[in-house]
């Protein structure tokens, strides 16, 4: 590297560096996006909310569609979609990077979805929320952040210990291995009881001073089990660990208060709360996010550059470099209020009862074994057939035009756990209805005459 070079300041093209040109340094300004008529969804109202996701209203293979395939991903409401057009018809530009008035706009609607999604989690003043590309990206950014070096040492040094639970889908599994792997740290995993429960005592037999970070499902997206996350969160933080909850199965159900919760780090999607693809939050305390090495290094998470070296943004920029989903952000804020509209109270007692009420038929089907069919109802019901391969089943519901997900559901070392293999996988939502419920039951009844 030349002296010249070696001294050569590198600002950005806004002039000013990228964290000088963030919303604080602007003056709001007043987007007038057209007006969107006040919609009122209500779950007593089951036709017209239905009305409101208009992939619904289609036949599959001549049948109405059944859409029970809600845990890999939600339909979108008619609000959602018309916030995230008004966006894109009206205010798209890039943000934090213009002094141009688009752009300023665009920076104020990404930071009200921000502002918008932090109370829909009750998040408070110690907590930040960086938007990522999903659940999957949060939960790498925490594992990579912490076993990674970037402005600090790597939290993660050889023989600390990681504890997570077999009930986690491999995105917050992978990421930790690979985190084991990367720091020389030791994964251990937690197991369930006897009738497949996590306990709090099982827990404490597994940490030890060392134990550096617990990562726990709010809801077992391959069973729908849920476990007693608040007591096992708060057993670890007591233990002094990182403690780190995957909500993607939650937040669109029961939902969560940050705040009342001992966590640190917390990821969801927009996919799996009727929000668009692609966009995600990881959010947390900040003192806890700002110990993450971040994972995109580039334009926005810079304060500083020269050709050698850089000074990072604060959070949340630091941890969101790159153009970020700004669409996806605004259609994710539009869904967390379409789902507080509903009630989360109410929405969460409408799905528990199609799922007792698939529970309850699945059981009288020979040869159904239901999964944690004991657990707290939640909006998943999970099964397997005996003699009958969840594909085989999952393709006949498919020519009745029942949607519904299955095999290891991403979720390998817990099935395997279980010895109950891959499974049939209903998964419940708003729209869903006791009707579709009992189709499923038909449909299974059906195919299990077909294929034994
Ligand atoms: N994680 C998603 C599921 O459980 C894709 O199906």
């Amino acid at each position: 590297m030349t002296d010249a070079i070696d001294g050569l300041k590198m600002r950005e093209r806004n002039g000013a560096g990228d964290a000088a040109a963030r919303p604080s340094a602007y003056a709001p300004q007043s987007a007038q996006p057209p007006q969107q008529p006040e919609l009122h969804p209500s779950l007593e109202q089951p036709d017209a909310l239905r009305a409101l996701f208009p992939v619904l209203a289609q036949t599959i293979n001549g049948a109405p569609l059944a859409y029970l395939d809600n845990a890999a991903t939600t339909q979108v409401p008619l609000p959602v979609l018309d916030a995230i057009r008004a966006f894109e018809e009206h205010d798209r530009a890039n943000i934090h990077r213009g002094v141009h008035t688009l752009s300023q706009r665009a920076t104020d609607i990404f930071e009200a979805a921000r502002s918008a999604l932090k109370r829909f989690i009750h998040a408070g003043a110690q907590h930040e929320l960086v938007f990522t590309s999903g659940t999957t990206e949060s939960l790498n950014l925490v594992a990579h952040g912490l076993s990674d070096s970037a402005d600090a040492p790597a939290l993660l040094r050889p023989g600390d210990e990681i504890v997570v639970s077999i009930f986690e889908h491999h995105a917050n599994l992978v990421p930790w291995q690979q985190a084991a792997r990367r720091s020389g740290a030791r994964l251990r995993l937690l197991l369930p009881d006897a009738q497949g429960r996590l306990r709090p005592n099982d827990l404490a037999g597994l940490l030890t001073p060392r134990t550096r970070v617990f990562a726990l499902t709010a809801c077992a997206n391959a069973t729908g089990y849920r476990p007693p996350y608040e007591a096992l969160l708060s057993m670890a933080a007591d233990a002094g660990a990182l403690t780190v909850l995957d909500a993607a199965q939650t937040v669109a159900h029961g939902g969560f208060d940050l705040s009342a919760l001992p966590c640190d780090f917390v990821a969801f999607s927009g996919h799996k709360m009727y929000g668009p693809m692609g966009i995600g939050v990881l959010a947390g305390r900040r003192d806890a996010l700002q110990r993450l090495a971040p994972l995109r290094f580039g334009g926005d998470m810079v304060q500083w550059v020269t050709a050698d070296t850089a000074v990072f943004a604060e959070l949340p920029a630091r941890l969101e470099g790159g153009t970020p989903n700004v669409g996806g952000a605004v259609g994710m804020a539009a869904a967390a209020r379409f789902i507080e509209a509903l009630g989360r109270d109410r929405l969460e007692a409408h799905e528990a009862g199609l799922r007792t009420r698939a529970v309850e038929g699945l059981s009288r089907i020979a040869g159904v074994r239901v999964i944690a069919a004991d657990s707290a109802p939640t909006a998943i019901a999970s099964f397997t057939v005996d003699g009958v391969h969840p594909h085989d089943l999952g393709t006949l519901l498919d020519e009745q035009g029942i949607a519904v997900r299955t095999g290891h559901h991403c979720a390998q070392p817990l099935l395997d756990h279980l010895g109950c293999g891959p499974t049939t996988r209903a998964s419940f939502a708003m729209y869903n209805t006791a009707d579709e419920v009992d189709r499923l039951l038909a449909g299974v009844a059906r195919a299990v005459k077909i294929l034994r």
